[in-house]
């Protein structure tokens, strides 16, 4: 969990990359329909690029999907984001015979949420962000740009979004015994390192 440009893909990529988990980025996935143009794309674009969530029924039916695939453990970025969906994830989960490990919320100051936003370039190949604000490219060689949610408007409204509609998912969690907070204001090595010291107790 965490405020938009927290960092949460930022991390889970890493996560994935050393513990080989299944990283699902439910924002990720909505982009990639648009991308395609599909009817669902359709659907969501007007939604997502003003910074308002998408309906809690379609977000669950995409998710109930793709987890009840994963064969290993799974990275959740950008899902649950209201009540009723945390809700609906501890039905999926008890339904499908798995668990919730940890719910890790990386904290981030709204002022450093606005400069991270006003700066990102992702690539359209790999969904990255890239590494410096001046490269030509991805490293990976795939094109660079600006997701339309960025611009201030859109920035202003997702905050206002969260705090209204995701941060009593934070309650949620709080006393389940399985809620961490991770300071985010941090480069994303150290960030890293105080998520994996917490992965590290969780049973
Ligand atoms: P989503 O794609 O999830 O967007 P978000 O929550 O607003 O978060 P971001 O992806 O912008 O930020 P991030 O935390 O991943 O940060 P990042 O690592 O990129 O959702 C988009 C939209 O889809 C929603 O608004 C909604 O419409 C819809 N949607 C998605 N899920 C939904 C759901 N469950 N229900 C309903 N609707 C849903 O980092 C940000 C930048 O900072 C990057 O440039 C990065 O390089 C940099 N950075 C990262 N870490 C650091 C660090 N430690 N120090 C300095 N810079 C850093
Ligand atoms: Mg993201």
């Amino acid at each position: 969990m965490g405020c938009p440009g927290a960092g949460k893909g930022t991390q889970s990529a890493r996560l994935k990359e050393t513990f080989g988990l299944t990283h699902i980025s439910t924002g990720d996935m909505l982009r990639s329909e648009m991308a395609a143009g599909s009817a669902l794309g359709k659907q969501v674009s007007a939604l997502i690029n003003q910074g308002s969530l998408v309906p809690d029924e379609l977000m669950i039916s995409m998710l109930e999907k793709v987890i009840s695939q994963a064969q290993k453990g799974v990275i959740l970025d950008g899902f649950p984001r209201t009540v009723a969906q945390a809700q609906a994830l501890d039905t999926m989960m008890q339904r499908l015979e798995r668990q919730i490990n940890a719910v890790v919320m990386i904290d981030l100051p709204e002022s450093e949420v606005i400069k991270r936003l006003s700066m990102r370039r992702l690539c359209k190949k790999c969904a990255k962000p890239a590494a410096t604000s001046t490269q030509p490219a991805c490293e990976c060689g795939g094109e660079l740009y600006v997701r339309a949610d960025d611009a201030p408007a859109s920035v202003k409204h997702r905050l206002e979004v969260y705090r209204a509609q995701t941060l009593p998912v934070k309650e949620y969690y709080q006393n389940s015994g399985k809620y961490v907070e991770i300071n985010g204001n941090q480069t994303p090595d150290q960030v890293f390192e105080d998520i994996k010291n917490v992965l590290k107790k969780v049973k």
